[in-house]
């Protein structure tokens, strides 16, 4: 039986079109024309994609065991990021999960509510003129992982290391990026060595001051498993770039896209403000407000629909398996693929439509852990799942009551797959203070976002 259908691209080299930066358009066309199961030659190798609840929950639950994480990253990183929580398989993965969740835990994380304000704060509060919104997202959201999860105080440097992280990512999914990550001198590795040397940093400083200020670093000093494991200073350091990693370009991509769809839909703006301004009245949030806004979690969730920001994630088979008339050998790489299941009409009429309606409380439709994927699913939900949507929220409420973000018109708006999905000319905005003239925000733009002119991801 032979591998899923797809186009055969050339040898060693394989299609193409992945090395475009327009690859996210072309898995959109190669699903249209082969259907929610292909496969595309990624350089040499061939690369499974999967699309739609079926196959969804064949990878987050029915046959989750034989998929693993660490090998197609590996395949695509080298060692890079090391053997953190994200890399991790089988017991060793489900043990460091289990001694890493009462950092995330919802009880727990409430007590970074405080961080999270201070450092939106300390970011939006001297901006003026025009910006780049979404290099400010970067290091707002490393600023605040920095700050709740390890303690540490990174403004000075995040711009540098915001820019070092851009050199890891360059290429991230693309074959020429598996090349890059084993020449020790390539921006991926020298980028990689930055952020090490902060990782290491932050420990040696946790330990001169042995405090138990709480924070992630401290539970993982002293997390003891029921077997009593303790975690060795390697995995500590792995586990803690995993955390730094995962949890800034996904949050700062999420809030780009929030403000940009917040500018191109002022009628959704109002609405948010609206509530804001009955819920909050001007002030900063709390945690008890966070539940109340209910039409900005509906804004957060209907952007994550339209703009993910992660695409996708990989897995390679352990054992060979069959399905739907194809085999996939052992060794093969397959990806889950999260942006194409969400532009699935069956399941969102008028997929390529902003409508936040969609996820409304009393919304006839709800959505299946298959369906609705931003974090994908299984024992490998995202770990970060409270924080992140506590965070976009804290973020998104503080900027909004505060400062109207205008458009730039006639830039490019475009967001390319690079694992997450990347702006990648930035978001150029002109900051005024918020005056509730939101129609002022939207512009005529270029790309392949919702709202610009050009020929937009899922048509
Ligand atoms: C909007 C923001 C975020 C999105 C969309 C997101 C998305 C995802 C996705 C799709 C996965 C699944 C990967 C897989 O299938 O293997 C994942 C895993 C993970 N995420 Fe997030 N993430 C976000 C924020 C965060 C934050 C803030 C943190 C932590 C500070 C975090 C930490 C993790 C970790 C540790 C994993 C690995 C879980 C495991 O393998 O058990 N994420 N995330």
């Amino acid at each position: 039986m032979p591998l899923p259908p797809g186009p055969p691209g050339l040898p060693l080299i394989g299609d193409l079109n992945m090395l475009s930066e327009d690859s996210g358009m072309y898995i959109f066309d190669v699903f249209r024309r082969y259907g929610n199961l292909m496969t595309i030659r990624f350089g040499p190798s061939p690369l499974v994609f999967m699309r739609g609840p079926k196959y969804n929950r064949f990878i987050f639950a029915e046959n989750a065991a034989n998929l693993l994480n660490r090998a197609p990253l590996e395949m695509l990183e080298g060692k890079m990021f090391g053997d953190g929580l994200l890399v991790s398989d089988g017991d060793e993965h489900k043990q460091a999960r289990r001694m890493l969740q009462p950092a995330f835990h919802r009880q727990h994380i409430k007590t970074y509510l405080d961080g999270m304000v201070e450092e939106t704060h300390r970011m939006i509060d001297d901006w003026t003129g025009e910006i780049d919104v979404a290099k400010m997202m970067q290091r707002l959201t490393l600023n605040i992982v920095a700050r709740v999860l390890f303690s540490m105080d990174i403004t000075a440097e995040s711009e540098a290391l915001s820019h070092a992280w851009d050199g890891v990512m360059n290429y991230n999914v693309h074959p020429w990026g598996a090349v890059l990550a084993r020449i020790p001198f390539s921006s991926r590795r020298t980028g990689m060595r930055a952020v090490h040397e902060v990782i290491d940093r932050m420990i040696t400083e946790h330990r001169a001051n042995s405090v138990d200020c709480g924070d992630v670093i401290a539970m993982m000093l002293a997390a003891k498993d029921e077997d009593g494991t303790i975690f060795n200073d390697q995995q500590i350091r792995d586990h803690l770039m995993i955390l730094f990693l995962a949890g800034h370009e996904t949050s700062s991509n999420g809030l780009t896209w929030m403000l940009y769809l917040l500018a191109q839909y002022p009628e959704w703006t109002r609405k948010v403000l609206d509530e804001l301004q009955s819920v909050l009245g001007g002030r900063d949030p709390d945690i008890a407000d966070l539940d109340q806004l209910v039409t900005l979690d509906m804004v957060i969730k209907e952007s994550m629909r339209i703009l993910p920001p992660v695409v996708g994630f990989t897995r390679t088979a352990a054992q060979p398996f069959d399905m739907d008339g194809y085999h996939v050998p052992a060794g093969t790489m397959l990806l889950y693929s999260i942006v194409t299941t969400h532009y699935l009409p069956e399941l969102y009429p008028q997929p390529l439509e902003f409508r936040p309606e969609r996820f409304a409380p009393d919304a006839e439709r709800k959505y299946s852990p298959y369906e609705y994927i931003p974090f994908g699913g299984g024992s490998r939900l995202c770990l970060g799942q409270p924080l992140a949507m506590m965070e976009m929220k804290v973020v998104l409420a503080i900027l909004l009551q505060k400062l109207r973000l205008d458009l730039v018109p006639d830039q490019n708006v475009k967001a390319i797959f690079r694992g997450s999905l990347f702006p990648k000319n930035g978001l150029q905005v002109r900051v005024q203070p918020q005056d509730g003239q939101v129609e002022r925000s939207a512009a005529r733009v270029y790309g392949n976002v919702p709202g610009a002119e050009g020929r937009q991801l899922g048509s």
